[in-house]
């Protein structure tokens, strides 16, 4: 399960708010792929996680804009590559169907993904952003 603690939080308090929201959906994945009756739950759930990520993504993105984040190509590249990840890795995960497996998989291509990313590049970006509003 993914757990929010401090070390997650960028400092500001829209894209925190995402980050726990996508934590609370992919806890909501990791369990109906843990349990037999939830193939009829895959589809809603990538559903609602693929459209959250992409608005998340978004609105880090509009921030960076707005504040003329020097990263803001390099971070975007990331997060483009990452939602092609997820459709395929959807694709794949609703073909196959829950299982010990597919949680293993879940925490590998997502869970790990979505940790490494909000503890380093959204880290750094929350720094930035944090400086900027103090102008
Ligand atoms: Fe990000």
């Amino acid at each position: 399960m993914l757990e929010w603690s401090n070390r997650f939080a960028t400092g500001i308090a829209e894209i925190d708010d995402q980050h726990q929201e996508l934590f609370r959906q992919v806890n909501r994945l990791l369990e109906a792929c843990s349990q037999g009756t939830g193939k009829a739950l895959l589809p809603e759930i990538f559903d609602f996680l693929g459209k959250y990520a992409v608005e998340h993504f978004a609105t880090e993105e509009r921030y960076m804009e707005r504040y003329g984040y020097p990263e803001l190509a390099e971070h975007r590249k990331v997060h483009q590559e990452f939602v092609r990840t997820f459709l395929q890795f959807r694709q794949q995960a609703e073909a196959q169907g829950p299982g010990v497996h597919l949680v293993v998989q879940v925490n590998r291509v997502l869970v790990d993904w979505l940790k490494n990313h909000i503890l380093k590049m959204d880290q750094e970006m929350g720094k930035f952003l944090q400086q900027a509003l103090k102008k």
